[in-house]
């Protein structure tokens, strides 16, 4: 089925679940939790009896609404909801965030990936990293590699849950800067693409798959089960720093067979849920599909092992020993 085919049936003819796993007595932390996708699947979880719901944000006072806001409309108490805050784009905020949650939990039983951007122009970090990579990327993994070892040991009784939300835009690129000897190198340097459609931000969905699957390959799923997500074309803030075409299309699209908020947050709550069989699985519509072609043809697997090396290379510099956090 052609990637354009699959989307449309989708979008017109499949909905989502409501999701009815019972999250009694779990520590579920959701990253990006104070709007869009991020905040209906942490009020899913809160509605279905979670233990203690982390809503790991960039500002404090969102945070803190959207709190107010999941209390209100599920009668969750208070108590179990705490408001973090984390900065994907930073290494410094996520490196802080790790110890702040390390300090405060003896277990999580579910980490929920889910904040991404969707850059339009060319912009860099505190470390002169180009935003999108930094956020998508880059800080989406130090923060999984960083919380291995607590998900690790918070399996006792079942294996415990590390989702990340891709997306279906990761087939829409076969990722140009495989080109170059160096594709993170690559990726740092401005140039007329950037404002080409989404393509930054196909391009970082499509390196959160191959590193979600690569990363899969070396944690046990008896202890945890690693996976990554397609919520489908959803109503949310992503889009709002689109501009031209690109915006006009995505926006149009939207109108007419884009999922709301809430159903598409389904999906990120089926990816936490998900069994065994899920395990360095690209999940879509709340089932294990295969991903993009260009993910296992042979060029897509020798691309994979070298962004996996790439980061990993990164992510020692960020925090010397990290990959002993990988079993
Ligand atoms: N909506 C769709 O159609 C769609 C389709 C496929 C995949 N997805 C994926 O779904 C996920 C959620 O997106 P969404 O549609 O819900 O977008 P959204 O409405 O823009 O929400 C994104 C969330 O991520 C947070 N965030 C952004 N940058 C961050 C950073 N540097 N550090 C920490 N948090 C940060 C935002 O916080 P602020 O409020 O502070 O900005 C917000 O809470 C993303 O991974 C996206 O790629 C969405």
């Amino acid at each position: 089925m052609s990637v354009l085919f699959k989307f449309l049936y989708s979008q017109l003819f499949v909905t989502p679940p409501v999701p009815q796993h019972d999250f009694s007595g779990e520590t579920v932390i959701i990253v990006g939790a104070n709007i869009g996708l991020g905040l209906e699947a942490a009020r899913h979880i809160a509605r279905l009896k979670a233990g203690h719901l982390v809503l790991a944000v960039r500002t404090q006072s969102k945070g803190e609404t959207a709190k107010r806001d999941i209390v209100a409309s599920t009668g969750i108490s208070p108590d179990a909801v705490s408001v973090r805050i984390v900065d994907l784009s930073s290494n410094k905020s996520v490196i802080a965030f790790s110890h702040t949650i390390y300090a405060e939990f003896k277990k999580v039983d579910a980490l929920l990936l889910n904040a991404s951007i969707l850059p339009f122009t060319f912009a860099t970090n505190e470390d002169g990293v180009e935003l999108g990579v930094a956020t998508n990327v880059i800080g989406t993994f130090l923060l999984a590699i960083l919380m291995l070892p607590l998900l690790r040991v918070s399996a006792t009784i079942k294996p415990v849950h590390l989702s990340i939300v891709a997306s279906e835009v990761h087939a829409f690129t076969t990722l140009p800067e495989k080109k170059h000897a160096h594709i993170f190198n690559a990726l740092n340097v401005n140039s007329p693409d950037f404002e080409r459609l989404q393509e930054r931000y196909n391009v970082t969905k499509l390196m959160q798959v191959f590193i979600a699957r690569e990363l899969a390959q070396r944690v046990d799923c008896d202890r945890v089960i690693v996976n990554f997500l397609n919520p489908g074309l959803c109503h949310s803030n992503l889009t709002s720093t689109a501009k031209g075409w690109g915006s006009f299309v995505v926006e149009t699209l939207k109108y007419w067979i884009g999922r709301t908020t809430e159903v598409g947050s389904r999906t990120l709550v089926h990816a936490l849920s998900a069994g065994k069989e899920s395990h360095g699985q690209y999940l879509s519509d709340c089932k294990v599909e295969p991903p993009a072609v260009f993910v296992t043809s042979d060029e897509g697997v020798k691309v994979q092992k070298r962004l996996w090396e790439e980061l990993t290379e990164i992510l020692e510099n960020v925090r010397p020993g990290i990959l002993k956090n990988i079993a």
